[in-house]
C-alpha cells in the first residue's frame, strides 16, 4: 500500500484487511470481465452460431434468428443477475458473507464451463445458459462484495475501500477488452478460452477465502457471536483492543433489536425507510441510465460512425480512461464526500453528452469533429467513474442499518440489473431511430439525477451506519428541507450531523 493511502483517515491497513478486500474484489473483477468479454468476439461467435445452425438444419441461419439469439446471449446475463441479486438478503443471512462468496463460485465454474464448451458441443443453448448462470453469479457478487467490504472496513476507509469494487469491475472490463483483441484470444479458435478464462479469478478466490475472517458485523449483529466477532475484529484491525469498534456495533445492534424485522414490502411502506430506499433506487438508476453501458456495449460502432481511425483501440483507450479515473475517485471519495463527487460526475457526464451530440451532428460538415466526439466520450467515461460508477454500490449499504440493509441491497441490485437490461436491449433501436441525438436523452436523464442528488441525497462520509440511519429516522417529516442545506460548502460541516463523525479531516 502507498504511504498516502495508509494514512488516509488515520486508520492502519493490516495485512488481513488488505487480503480480505483483495480476495473479495476478485468477484468484482470477474463481474467486469463478463461485462466486457462478450463485446469484441461478437461476429466470430455469431459465425459459429451460424455454423451450428447449418450443421443441424442444413441451411444458413435466418438473419433475424441470429440477431435474436445474439441479443439473448447478451441480455440473459442481466436476467440472471436480476434473479440472484434479489436473493442476496436470504443468502447472505443464511450462509454468512464469506461462505456465500465461496459457494457462489460454483455458479462461476458451471457458467464458465458451459460457455467454454459450447463451441465444442456445437450448442448455442449452452452458451446462453452459461451466460445466464454467470449472470446469476455476478448478481450475487455485485451485492456480496460491497456488503462484505463495507462491513470489514473501518469507518474512515469505507468509501475508499468500497471504491475498489468498482476499480476491480473496470479492470475486469479492460482485461476482457485487451484479451479479446484479434491478435490475442479474439479468434475463431480461441474464443472458448476467452470466455472460459472467467474461472481463473474464481480459483484464486476459493484458495484465498479460507484465510479471510468473516465480517465481524455479521458475526455480532446477525449471529450474536461476540467472541468470534472480537477475534475477527482483532485480525482486521491488528489491535488487541477492539472495545471501541465493538461498542459501535453494540449500539447498532441495540437499535436493530428495537426495530421490527424488515421485509422488502415494508421498506416501501414504512415512512422511516421510504425516503432512503427511493434514494437508493434512484442512485442505482442514475448509474445505469447515465448511458455508460451504451458506450461500453457499442463504443466500437460509435467510434466507427464518428470516423475514428482505429475504433477498437479507441475502445481500449476508453477502458484505460475508465480505470484511471476510478483510481482518482478512490482518493477523492473520503476527502470530498460522496454527494459532491456524485454531482460532479453527473454534471460532467451531462456536459460531455451534449458536446458529443453536437460533435456527431456536425460531423458531416466539420471533419475535425471526429476527434472532439472521441474526447467527449473519454470525458463521459471519466466523469462516470468519478461518481456515478463507484458510489451507488456502497452508498446503499451506508444508507441502511443492519436490519433493513439486506432487503435494501436486494431492491437496489434488482433495479440496477433491470435498468442494465433495458439499456442493453433497447439502446440499438433508439440509437437507430434518433441517430446522433440519442445522447440527448441521457443528457436530460443526467440533469434530472443531478438535481435529485442536489435536493434529496445526504452526505454519508465519515459517519457511522448508525448516525446515517438516525438522520432519516429523526427527521422524517422535515427530511426534505434538511437535505437542501446539508453539506453545501464542500467538506465544511454545515449541520450538526457533519460534526458527529466528520472528524477525518483533522487527520
Ligand atoms: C451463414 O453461413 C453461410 C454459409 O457459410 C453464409 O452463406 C451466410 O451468409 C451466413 N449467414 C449469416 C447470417 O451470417
Amino acid at each position: 500500500m502507498p504511504a498516502g493511502f495508509q494514512q488516509l483517515g488515520g486508520e492502519r491497513i493490516t495485512g488481513t484487511l488488505a487480503l480480505s478486500v483483495f480476495t473479495a474484489v476478485l468477484g468484482s473483477l470477474e463481474f467486469g470481465y463478463n461485462i466486457g468479454v462478450i463485446n469484441a468476439p461478437q461476429q466470430i461467435i455469431e459465425q459459429d452460431y451460424n455454423a451450428t445452425w447449418m450443421h443441424r438444419y442444413s441451411e444458413p441461419i435466418p438473419h433475424g434468428t441470429l440477431t435474436s439469439l445474439w441479443s439473448l446471449s447478451v441480455a440473459i446475463f442481466s436476467i440472471g443477475g436480476m434473479f440472484s441479486s434479489f436473493s442476496l438478503g436470504v443468502v447472505s443471512e443464511w450462509l454468512g458473507r464469506r461462505k456465500a462468496m465461496l459457494i457462489n463460485n460454483l455458479f462461476a465454474f458451471i457458467g464458465g464451463a458451459l460457455m467454454a464448451m459450447s463451441k465444442l458441443c456445437q450448442s448455442f443453448e449452452m452458451m446462453i445458459l452459461g451466460r445466464f448462470i454467470i449472470g446469476a453469479y455476478c448478481g450475487l457478487a455485485s451485492g456480496l462484495v460491497p456488503m462484505y467490504v463495507g462491513e470489514i472496513a473501518p469507518t474512515s476507509l469505507r468509501g475508499a475501500l468500497g471504491t475498489l469494487h468498482q476499480l476491480a469491475i473496470v479492470t475486469g472490463i479492460l482485461i476482457a477488452q485487451v484479451l479479446g483483441l484479434e491478435s490475442l484470444l479474439g479468434t475463431k479458435e480461441l474464443w472458448p478460452v476467452l470466455v472460459g478464462l472467467t474461472v481463473l479469478p474464481t480459483v484464486l478466490q476459493m484458495a484465498l477465502l479460507p484465510f479471510c475472517p468473516e465480517s465481524p458485523r455479521f458475526l455480532y449483529i446477525v449471529r450474536c457471536q461476540e467472541h468470534h466477532a472480537k477475534s475477527s475484529l482483532r485480525r482486521l484491525t491488528g489491535r488487541l483492543e477492539v472495545a471501541e469498534d465493538l461498542a459501535e456495533m453494540k449500539e447498532e445492534k441495540r437499535r436493530m433489536d428495537m426495530e421490527r424485522k424488515v421485509s422488502i414490502l415494508e421498506l416501501f411502506r414504512s415512512p422511516f425507510y421510504r425516503q432512503p430506499i427511493i434514494i437508493a433506487i434512484l442512485l442505482q438508476l442514475s448509474q445505469q441510465l447515465s448511458g455508460v453501458n451504451a458506450i461500453f456495449y457499442y463504443s466500437t460502432s460509435i467510434f466507427q460512425k464518428a470516423g475514428v481511425a482505429s475504433p477498437v483501440y479507441a475502445t481500449i483507450g476508453a477502458g484505460v480512461v475508465n480505470c484511471a479515473f476510478t483510481i482518482v475517485s478512490l482518493f477523492l471519495v473520503e476527502r470530498m464526500g460522496r454527494r459532491t463527487l456524485h454531482m460532479l460526475g453527473l454534471g460532467g457526464m451531462c456536459l460531455c453528452a451534449v458536446v458529443m451530440t453536437i460533435a456527431l451532428a456536425l460531423l458531416d460538415s466539420v471533419p475535425s469533429m471526429s476527434s472532439i466526439s472521441m474526447l467527449a466520450i473519454f470525458g463521459f467515461v471519466a466523469f462516470f467513474e468519478v461518481g456515478p460508477g463507484p458510489i451507488p454500490w456502497f452508498f446503499v449499504a451506508e444508507l441502511f442499518s443492519q436490519g433493513p440493509r439486506p432487503a435494501a441491497m436486494a431492491v437496489a441490485g434488482c433495479s440496477n440489473w433491470t435498468a442494465n437490461f433495458f439499456i442493453g436491449m433497447f439502446f440499438p433501436y433508439v440509437a437507430h431511430l434518433l441517430g446522433p441525438y440519442v445522447f440527448l436523452i441521457f443528457a436530460i436523464l443526467l440533469l434530472f439525477f443531478f438535481f435529485f442528488t442536489y435536493f434529496r441525497v445526504p452526505e454519508t462520509r465519515g459517519k457511522t451506519f448508525d448516525q446515517i440511519s438516525a438522520c432519516f429516522q429523526h427527521n422524517t417529516p422535515t427530511m426534505m428541507d434538511m437535505d437542501m442545506d446539508m453539506d453545501m460548502g464542500m467538506g465544511k460541516p454545515s449541520t450538526e450531523l457533519d460534526y458527529l463523525g466528520g472528524d477525518d479531516e483533522a487527520n
